[in-house]
């Protein structure tokens, strides 16, 4: 899966395609979400709601953004009649809940039920997962398990209360760190921590947010920054890279490769001599893009399709789904908003334009 990274030859094409441009298996008998570069979408994000109850600095303005106003957000019935789509008609095996903050959904775990009780084109049950900032997961982890969670992902840039203070605007640090418990407790396992490492901001973090990982037993997951929020806070020369993260860790630990590096990217998951059995993952989003194997679909809280994080260009669901469009009408705008994908991010190209939504309006 990488020749197709060569193939930017075309003009940029997200969103709208001829449906001429489609493979013979075509908008009718669509069975898989086909990119033209040979990519198979297999894994969906679903944000389920743009707003969240931290102001992450990285993220947002203090004062929040606009949020989606209710009658433009999709109702349970409109967001699981897409997801039964993107399952039985489309080739998605696995779904993973994002906001803004999905537990601020009211219905959040009837969804994960009723996704949970769908079967794939390989006739398993669909995998659904969560990326959550923890607060209130304290209350909520063992009744999401039941609903049929199989995995959850915990965002955590610090584990010091006052940079979590400062980080996100809100002295919330201990909830969050209740709610990684209340996962681990309710057999949520693995339990995996992000954490985005920003310059000046979060570094000194690196090895105590590693250190406190690893002794929960939780996979915790370094994260390059992505230029994903306001415009002023990322800088391609300052950023901290996958490398800079790994020479953090290695003053403290001893690291080897948990499975052979492909190519020349680095290994993603590194064995920690100190802790046998546990690992930690570094995830160079920038630095060794991953685009060549990306499998994902993304689905707005208000409707739309994006093909890719990075996609200046979305196709809208909500309005034929509110006009009375068929399953197959749907599945077809899906599929064709696919087959467009770039086949790469390019945030190195000298052309590169960040989308206008943010990470907290996409989903992550
Ligand atoms: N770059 C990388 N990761 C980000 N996240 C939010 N913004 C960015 C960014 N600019 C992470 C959050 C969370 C997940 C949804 O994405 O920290 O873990
Ligand atoms: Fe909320 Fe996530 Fe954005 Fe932080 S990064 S403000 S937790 S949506």
């Amino acid at each position: 899966m990488t020749t197709h990274l060569t193939l930017r030859t075309s003009p940029p094409h997200q969103g709208g395609t001829p449906a001429v441009d489609l493979p013979a298996a075509g908008p009718q008998g669509q069975r898989t979400l086909l990119d033209r570069h040979g990519r198979v979408a297999r894994d969906l994000r679903v944000s389920l709601t743009d707003r969240c109850n931290l102001r992450c600095t990285y993220c947002m303005p203090a004062e929040g953004l606009e949020w989606l106003p209710t009658e433009q957000s999709l109702s349970y019935t409109e967001v699981t009649r897409l997801i039964r789509i993107a399952v039985e008609l489309l080739g998605i095996r696995q779904i993973r809940f994002t906001g803004g903050e999905p537990l601020l959904r009211r219905e959040l775990a009837e969804i994960i039920a009723f996704t949970s009780a769908l079967r794939t084109d390989e006739d398993k049950p669909v995998q659904t997962a969560l990326t959550t900032n923890g607060l209130g997961l304290d209350k909520k982890a063992g009744k999401l398990h039941a609903a049929g969670l199989n995995r959850i992902n915990i965002s955590l840039d610090t584990i010091d209360a006052e940079r979590y203070k400062t980080l996100t605007r809100r002295d919330r640090l201990k909830d969050v760190l209740a709610g990684i418990e209340a996962a681990i407790d309710a057999g949520l396992e693995p339990v995996k921590i992000n954490a985005v490492v920003m310059p000046g901001v979060n570094e000194e973090d690196i090895v105590p947010l590693a250190r406190y990982c690893l002794e929960q037993g939780a996979q915790l997951r370094f994260i390059e920054q992505m230029p994903l929020g306001p415009r002023d806070q990322w800088k391609r020369s300052e950023m901290v890279t996958a490398a800079d993260i790994l020479a953090h860790l290695q003053q403290e630990f001893s690291l080897t490769p948990a499975v052979e590096p492909r190519g020349s990217a680095p290994a993603a998951l590194w064995e920690v001599a100190e802790y046998p059995g546990e690992h930690i993952g570094v995830i160079a989003s920038v630095t060794h893009s991953f685009c060549g194997d990306c499998d994902r679909s993304r689905l707005t809280a208000d409707g739309a399709i994006r093909n890719c994080l990075f996609a200046n260009t979305e196709t809208p669901l909500r309005e034929l789904l509110r006009s009375g469009a068929t399953d197959t009408e749907l599945a077809t705008a899906w599929a064709q908003a696919m087959w467009g994908k770039l086949p790469g991010h390019g945030i190195d190209d000298p052309g590169f334009l960040q989308p206008r939504r943010t990470m907290s309006a996409i989903g992550g």
